[in-house]
């Protein structure tokens, strides 16, 4: 009986890895070169680090579990919180601000379709010990630069979660949190009869559906005054005064949620225009804070997570080839291709004979791998310490001494 991987996984093949692997090596440049870090944290936790301000809809899609000690624990849905908790427990004394990154898989029990997996992976950054609009304007130009240098059509948004909840810093929090959950959904419908449901003011109403609305560039700042005209502008103003220094292309968007509950300010969101179809989000970040809740001191902190697995379906870049040589060998001299394999494996990738195969069949494997270069050991040639070298994409072939070999190849 065939065994099937779980729904809403992958397996991946070499050339999807390689692909991946190179991706992911441009995402690590651009962050180290930022000044980021790596950081790596369990995969799973205590389910409480995730229950307490996730949000519901994180929360319904944990994956929970109880360990052989009757512990509550959950696979990570997402790193941020992990990495608040590892900075409370191991990183508070270190000079501020820490620069971490992390690249690593999550799960959530999500509905799987192209693009949203039960296991996926997330490249992401927390800049954490800042509240200012510096913070926020770095990070959000780290995206850009990593989007923007893997070649991805995409549009970035940027809002601020803030006016959102100060209009609804009189309703109660859970009900507070429903509304920005349907603002993140975009259920237009969903939010309009839950409006009702509750009896909302009509006013409020009124500014709520003003506000989501609101996309464009700088001048729906002034549209926003117009609905909010005591929410403080000016931090937003300045995160978007560098970006515009920085010749980020960005669209401001106040209707941007989050589905995450943490988030206290700026936020941002990615979308990529082409080859993803409804889960086009490759991007979602903002300011939070998350450390006092977990026992430590209140600590401001921003950060981002590129969704890697939709990142890798639309990218297309090329994996860096090297050299790939087949060491063949008559039989009775496979030590000897052995050894000389090995001094090749400085400069290629170099693969000999494990099947016992002949020469003819050698060549043919050589073949199906693509293999760039051929080295043929045989008695005569290795009698003068040397062997033949076959050019598998021009056919040309030719004698050479073992020790020129390296040079050669
Ligand atoms: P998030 O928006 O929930 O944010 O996830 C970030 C990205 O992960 C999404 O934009 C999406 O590309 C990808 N993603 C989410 N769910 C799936 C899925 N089921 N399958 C494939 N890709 C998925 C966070 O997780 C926050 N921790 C980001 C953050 C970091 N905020 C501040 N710091």
């Amino acid at each position: 009986m065939k065994i099937e991987r779980p729904r809403g996984t992958r397996d991946f093949l070499p050339d999807e890895m390689e692909k991946r692997r190179a991706i992911e090596k441009v995402m690590r440049r651009i962050a180290e070169s930022y000044g980021y870090r790596e950081v790596l944290t369990p995969t799973f936790e205590h389910l409480e680090l995730f229950t307490i301000k996730s949000g519901e809809g994180i929360v319904e899609e944990i994956y929970a579990f109880k360990d052989k000690g009757g512990r509550d624990l959950a696979l990570r849905p997402e790193l941020t919180a992990p990495v608040i908790r590892m900075f409370v427990n191991e990183c508070t004394g270190m000079p501020k601000p820490l620069r971490f990154y992390y690249f690593a898989n999550c799960f959530r029990y999500e509905r799987p379709q192209k693009g949203r997996y039960r296991e996926f992976w997330q490249f992401g950054v927390e800049l954490i010990g800042s509240a200012s609009p510096l913070a926020d304007a770095e990070v959000i130009s780290l995206a850009y630069r990593i989007m923007d240098e893997l070649k991805i059509d995409f549009d970035l948004h940027v809002g601020h979660v803030g006016l959102l909840r100060h209009m609804l810093r009189d309703v109660e929090e859970n009900v507070a949190s429903k509304i920005m959950r349907l603002i993140d959904k975009k259920d237009v419908e969903g939010l309009e009869a839950y409006l009702d449901e509750i009896g909302i003011e009509s006013d409020l109403r009124d500014s709520i559906f003003s506000l989501i609305e609101l996309v464009g560039g700088r001048e729906v700042m002034d549209s926003a005054r117009e609905i909010i005209p005591d929410f403080d502008f000016g931090h937003i103003e300045r995160v978007c005064d560098v970006l515009d220094s920085l010749e980020v292309e960005y669209r401001l968007d106040f209707g941007i949620a989050r589905g995450l509950d943490y988030y206290t300010g700026v936020v941002f969101e990615a979308y990529a225009k082409e080859g993803l179809g409804a889960q086009n989000q490759i991007c979602g970040g903002g300011s939070y804070r998350l450390a006092h809740l977990f026992g430590g001191d209140d600590t401001p902190a921003t950060g981002f997570a590129l969704g890697f697995d939709r990142i890798a379906e639309i990218c297309n870049v090329e994996p860096e080839r090297k050299k790939i040589v087949v060491v063949v060998s008559f039989k009775g001299l496979e030590g000897e291709a052995f050894r000389i394999a090995e001094m090749l494996r400085d400069k290629a990738v170099v693969v000999t004979d494990v099947m016992e195969r002949n020469v003819k069949r050698q060549l043919s494997y050589a073949n199906d791998l693509n293999a760039d270069v051929a080295v043929i050991v045989g008695e005569r040639e290795l009698r003068e310490g040397k062997v033949a070298v076959k050019d598998l994409k021009s056919g040309e072939q030719r004698t050479v001494g073992i020790e020129d070999l390296l040079g050669v190849i």
